[in-house]
């Protein structure tokens, strides 16, 4: 049932810090991670020298942006692929790989192939999954279900905020475990998990006004692009496939460093860019980019953290993030962007929760 949302998709951007609740609720004992339900040891870490993550679509985008978080925050090299490429190729497998393979229906062919592929190579397979009973879910060795609820708009939402979140626990789960890390550093990124489900509720609250005038124009464009650094460059992917998939406008996005070796000339005055800015450590090089393209004639939307500065005279619109570590400011991120997909498909009068040609779930590659 709807509750009283002209769409499905907009209920579900609204449920998420329900749903962001229900994954961390089990998982946090007076104020510590457990992730021991899942099947993960408790010093799981020492078990791996890599780790690959394989999904396909917003999955895979969720596994793109843990890359940089795992790589970072680990020190284990993390390889991503979709998984329609992974399957046919000959991916480096043994008994120290770690497999993460990620999917909100648990049964996308393609990644349930890749997870084959893997353990048959000798991985560990471990599955972020939502759908219970899934085979993705019954064939891997471990299983973090996401606990998102039922998702039933074709555009995942709250799926992918679930993804991203339990890539944090993840990435927390694995800290604890490193010697060279302090348990008060431990307990901080603990705390920012917790603090979640709240600040993404401001975070809708906050945005829907804003996002609702500027979809108004970005109806009427042809092409969008977005662009972003590090997790940043992730969410930019998602922000555009998201806006692609149900309005039907072309949105493309572009780490935002390679815009120069390309793309930069389809940019002219009005089009559209929205720039990920979360990453306080490299928000320089961005806004640098961002003025770039400001020369050019671009309408510039930047999302940035509160408390940044920047010249005010190169951004058109801004939404502020509320304080929060840059990786999981990420999250916060995505919000404004999965709004601005929703009411711009509203205003060109698409069918938000069915797109055309799209299927909720995958099953034939
Ligand atoms: C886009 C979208 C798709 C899915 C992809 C994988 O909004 O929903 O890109 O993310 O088809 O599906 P799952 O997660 O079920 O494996």
């Amino acid at each position: 049932e709807k509750q009283g949302y002209e769409h499905f998709m907009l209920k579900e951007i609204n449920e998420q810090p329900e749903s962001l609740k229900w994954l961390l609720q089990d998982r946090l004992q007076a104020g510590k991670l457990d992730l021991s339900e899942s099947g993960l040891k408790s010093d799981w870490l020492s078990d791996y020298d890599k780790i690959h993550v394989v999904a396909c679509g917003t999955a895979y985008h969720s596994g793109y942006l843990a890359k940089y978080l795992l790589e970072d925050m680990l020190k284990l090299p993390v390889e991503v692929e979709v998984a329609s490429e992974y399957r046919y190729r000959n991916p480096l497998v043994n008994d120290k790989t770690l497999m993460i393979v990620v999917s909100q229906s648990g049964e996308t062919a393609d990644t349930l192939a890749a997870l084959r592929l893997a353990k048959s190579k000798g991985a560990d397979v471990l599955a972020l999954v939502n759908g219970r009973d899934s085979s993705i879910a019954r064939e891997s060795d471990m299983v973090l279900y996401l606990n998102a609820g039922l998702e039933i708009a074709v555009a995942s939402t709250k799926a992918y905020t679930n993804m991203v979140a339990a890539f944090y626990m993840l990435a927390v789960d694995g800290m604890r475990q490193r010697a060279d890390i302090d348990a008060e550093t431990v307990k901080k990124y603990t705390n920012d998990l917790i603090r979640l489900p709240e600040l993404s509720r401001q975070m809708i609250k906050q945005s829907e006004e804003k996002i609702k005038e500027i979809a108004r124009s970005y109806a009427e464009q042809k092409h969008i692009f977005f662009i972003g650094r590090n997790t940043d460059y992730t969410l930019a992917l998602e922000g555009a496939l998201k806006l692609k998939e149900i309005s039907y406008i072309h949105a493309e996005a572009y780490p935002a460093g390679e815009l120069k070796h390309g793309t930069l000339a389809l940019v002219e005055e009005g089009v559209p860019v929205v720039a990920l800015g979360s990453r306080t450590d490299i928000f320089n090089k961005l806004f640098s980019n961002l003025k770039e393209v400001k020369a050019r004639g671009a309408d510039t939307f930047l999302i940035t953290m509160e408390g940044q500065n920047y010249e005010k005279e190169s951004v058109d619109h801004v939404f502020e993030l509320p304080q929060l570590n840059q990786y999981f400011a990420g999250l916060l991120a995505i919000i404004p962007l999965q709004l601005l997909a929703y009411y711009t498909a509203l205003v060109c009068g698409k069918d938000i929760d069915q797109p055309r040609n799209l299927a909720k779930s995958v099953t034939v590659e």
